[in-house]
């Protein structure tokens, strides 16, 4: 045991479990900057059922960034349409027409550069560093923040915890895999960690859990009173 030990755990989860999603690389094979990042910017408001058939769909009309890029604005946005959150498809649009006039038409690598991009926030910049170029970086969304609050038993309230939260993800990511690292926190957080009645006995951090524990799984993250 040690500092890699819950890390490894949830990679040797991740490597029987993971699913089978339309943006991800089978293992081995390098993923496409271009899946990583539209997926990342559909599911930020949205579930990834809801996503599947509109990034898709999606693809075959834009196959690329620089097709997407060269695009009509209004054909952008008809093939956004259903997925609500407009101003994500303008930004989506912007950030293709940045991205298609960069060097060789390529997404930069690095989290402070993806940042500067349209529609890409922290924790976007942060999931497409880790999961598209394999970069040390660790997004976190609601999914990791219950898995985590679980795992450390974090007493502070969200939204105060959030830079704990961070910090505390940031310290457990592997070097040699933070993108199957990041995906394999967001599916457990979505699949067995989740609001209520985790499936804890089919958690590979179920031993080293703080929460669970002391049988208070289900009272993390702990919420600031309205
Ligand atoms: N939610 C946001 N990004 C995701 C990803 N890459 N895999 C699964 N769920 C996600």
């Amino acid at each position: 045991t040690g500092a890699a030990a819950p890390a490894d755990a949830v990679l040797a989860w991740y490597d029987r479990h993971r699913r089978a999603l339309p943006w991800r690389a089978r293992p081995g094979e390098r993923p496409d900057p271009y899946r990583v990042w539209l997926s990342e910017i559909m599911l930020q408001q949205t579930t990834v059922t809801a996503v599947r058939p509109y990034f898709e769909r999606f693809l075959t009309r834009f196959a690329t960034v620089e097709e997407l890029a060269a695009a009509p604005a209004e054909a952008v946005m008809q093939a956004w349409a259903g997925l609500g959150y407009y101003s994500r498809a303008r930004n989506l649009h912007a950030c293709a027409r940045a991205v298609a006039a960069r060097p060789g038409g390529r997404f930069p690598e690095d989290e402070a550069e993806l940042l500067a991009l349209p529609g890409i926030g922290p924790y976007t910049a942060a999931a497409i560093a880790a999961i598209a170029f394999n970069r040390v970086a660790a997004p976190v969304d609601g999914n990791v923040e219950r898995v985590i609050t679980r795992f450390y038993a974090i007493e502070e309230a969200l939204p105060a915890a959030k830079p704990a939260i961070r910090a505390r993800t940031a310290a457990l990511v592997p070097p040699p895999r933070p993108g199957d690292f990041a995906q394999a926190m967001m599916d457990l957080g979505a699949t067995i960690c989740t609001p209520k009645r985790p499936a804890c006995a089919l958690c590979p951090l179920t031993g080293p859990c703080a929460a669970r524990r002391s049988g208070l799984q289900e009272t993390f993250p702990r919420k600031a009173p309205k």
